[in-house]
């Protein structure tokens, strides 16, 4: 499997702390100290179907391929904007696409699910280009009254198009899954059916239990990596960039620091996007690749973790040279948070 082309898209509307400020008993300072986070995305008068469409777009042209030479669409998502059909059936028709299409939920773990249930398609012969997208608008279902939940999050998506060569550049990955409902959350709509009483009321939105989603998230991060590595045959030392999943820069720098890694070169992007969910990682490895640092041969390291349980890690080698206009990347190295 190969990485062809690379695209993203992110809703115009900027959320600055300072705003949530205004509507929650909140403070600039807690949610940077505590996350990392400064501001997010939040859709306004537009649609995931479109930020998805506009992020695979944007992939297929990098790629240099066009909507015909698809021969599946997955789309990594917790919720699109219909229960039914699927995100990936909806923007099959403005894409040229004509081929098998679905969503994908593994919550924030759904880009890396997507990576290797393209790897099995590629592998198999079954298609020959794969178009993968994470589009999340995890903001719509966020309690907005609840402080230590509605901060965090972000919307946006960012797509890849993949298919094969002679060289393997996938070089190793791990998926896990374990059974626990009860840390992470959000209730699916309770309908209006006259005949089932009792149902859960779901307009608590999202609910989580942070101290322990955060172990869970620093523990199985560090063992994922350290699992695809060895499997691999490539020590951590030898990974070009790491690329975590962007929930909390406290998570970051403490998977960072347990595992040894040089923070330049581990970037994030969290200060501007919040947690993106399926998004994250897309997004990120789309910046690393438009600063020009990312170059053929380099090996990346990807891991994610959410709710499900879910996680996974994997290793990769890029393959393109850098896109002919770059976009200076400073801020994706920032400074630590200080005491995690
Ligand atoms: N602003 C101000 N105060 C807040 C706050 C906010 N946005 N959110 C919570 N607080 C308060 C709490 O009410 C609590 O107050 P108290 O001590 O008076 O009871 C205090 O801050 C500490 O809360 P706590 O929950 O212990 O904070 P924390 O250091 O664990 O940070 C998270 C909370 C959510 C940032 C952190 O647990 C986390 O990031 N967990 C992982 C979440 C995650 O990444 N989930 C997605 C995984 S895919």
């Amino acid at each position: 499997m190969n990485i062809l082309g690379i695209g993203r898209a992110l809703p115009q509307q900027v959320v600055t702390n300072q705003q949530l400020e205004q509507i929650l008993d909140t403070s600039d300072e807690w949610i940077a100290s505590r996350t990392g986070i400064r501001e997010r995305r939040v859709m306004e008068g537009q649609h995931l179907t479109g930020l998805a469409l506009q992020a695979a777009q944007e992939a297929l042209a990098d790629a240099g391929i066009k909507g015909q030479e698809i021969d599946l669409i997955l789309v990594a998502t917790t919720m699109g904007d219909y229960l039914f059909p699927s995100l990936a059936c909806l923007i099959m028709e403005d894409l040229g696409a004509s081929c098998p299409a679905m969503d994908l939920h593994a919550a924030c773990t759904g880009f890396l699910y997507g990576l290797q249930t393209a790897d099995a398609f590629l592998k198999s012969g079954k298609a020959r280009h794969v178009l993968l997208v994470g589009a999340e608008a995890i903001t719509r279902l966020a309690n907005w009254t609840d402080r230590s939940t509605c901060v965090l999050f972000g919307d946006g998506a960012g797509a890849v198009v993949l298919g094969t060569s002679e060289r393997e550049d996938l070089l190793g990955i791990h998926l896990n899954a374990q059974t626990d409902s009860r840390l992470l959350y959000s209730l699916s709509p309770a309908g209006n059916n006259p005949f089932t009483k009792g149902h859960d009321d779901p307009s608590q939105g999202l609910v989580m239990v942070g101290q322990d989603v955060f172990r869970f998230a620093v523990g199985q991060s560090e063992k994922d990596l350290k699992t695809v590595a060895e499997a691999a045959g490539i020590p951590m030392d030898q990974v070009d960039w790491v690329l975590l999943h962007q929930a909390n820069r406290r998570i970051l720098d403490t998977v960072r620091r347990r595992l040894g890694i040089d923070p330049r070169r581990m970037p994030d992007n969290i200060h501007r996007t919040g947690n993106t969910s399926a998004a994250s990682i897309p997004l990120l490895l789309w910046e690393l690749y438009h600063s020009g640092r990312l170059l053929p041969g380099h090996i990346l390291a990807l891991s994610a973790f959410g709710a499900g349980l879910t996680s996974g890690a994997c290793l990769l080698r890029w393959g393109k040279q850098p896109p002919s206009e770059l976009i200076p990347a400073d801020d994706l190295f920032e400074q630590p948070v200080q005491n995690p």
